[in-house]
């Protein structure tokens, strides 16, 4: 092949290789960050806990689990260790799959519009399951402010505040991509509600809430809404 001609396929190959690995590399950094998580200099953010590793097997099966998981709302209003907090963060929204950050909870389109937020006696925090952390947003007990009338939320040893990313959906998907994040936000407490259950702790879903007032509590950003709370506790009885 001549000089002139080698030349024009090097100089080819550049222009279609290199904006090729670049547009890769783009996807692949976007499908393992948190895409839809708020970026932290959008947030007063005061630090980060490092959670220890969640235990990837359990005495109780999941049958088990299932048969007797029952709505719990009274706490004994004991504190969560941050072993506990990572188990049931991780089984809301770990990362499961490394190369693509797929998580515990299916995800339409594997887009993860959720964020938990989580609220315990120290503090307000939000979950990022690449890091395995915790990032401190308030070291204030908020917990009973956004309780209202869900008393089970004031006695939690973590209330999770399942939020979803509105805009980003909406402009992509349309209505469905609402949809999809709820549902989503459905899987994820499920798998947070039969964790407890598999570790002795009891949990309610919470549906009745002012997002308006939540958000608030929350200090979401303007383009998150809280969809579904989680109350997880020490049952004080085995009652509904
Ligand atoms: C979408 C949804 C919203 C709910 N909202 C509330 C709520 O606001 N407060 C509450 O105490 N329980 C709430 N629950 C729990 C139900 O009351 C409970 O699941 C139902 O009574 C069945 O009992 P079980 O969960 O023990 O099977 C909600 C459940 C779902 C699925």
């Amino acid at each position: 092949m001549a000089q002139a001609e080698k030349q024009k396929w090097f100089a080819l190959s550049l222009a279609v290789i290199v904006p090729a690995v670049l547009i890769a590399l783009a996807a692949f950094s976007i499908v393992r960050g948190e895409p839809n998580a708020p970026a932290q200099n959008e947030l007063k953010v005061v630090g980060t806990i490092q959670l220890p590793e969640p235990k990837l097997d359990g005495a109780v099966s999941l049958e088990k689990a299932l048969a007797t998981r029952r709505s719990i709302r009274q706490f004994t209003d004991e504190k969560f260790t941050n072993k506990q907090i990572s188990q049931l963060a991780w089984a809301g929204q770990g990362i499961t799959e490394k190369t693509r950050g797929l998580r515990t909870a299916p995800s339409a389109r594997a887009t993860y519009p959720i964020t938990l937020y989580l609220a315990t006696h120290s503090g307000l925090y939000i979950y990022r399951p690449a890091q395995n952390d915790l990032m401190i947003k308030q070291s204030v007990d908020v917990r009973q402010k956004l309780a209202g009338r869900q008393n089970a939320i004031a006695k939690s040893g973590c209330t999770f505040i399942i939020a979803s990313k509105v805009g980003n959906t909406t402009a992509k998907y349309g209505d469905r991509a609402d949809k999809g994040a709820i549902l989503e936000a459905g899987h994820i407490a499920q798998n947070i509600l039969l964790e407890a259950t598999a570790m002795g702790l009891g949990g309610v879903p919470i549906g009745g809430f002012d997002p308006n007032e939540v958000g608030k509590i929350c200090d979401l950003p303007a383009d998150m809404e809280p969809v579904y709370l989680i109350a997880v506790g020490v049952p004080a009885q085995q009652n509904k």
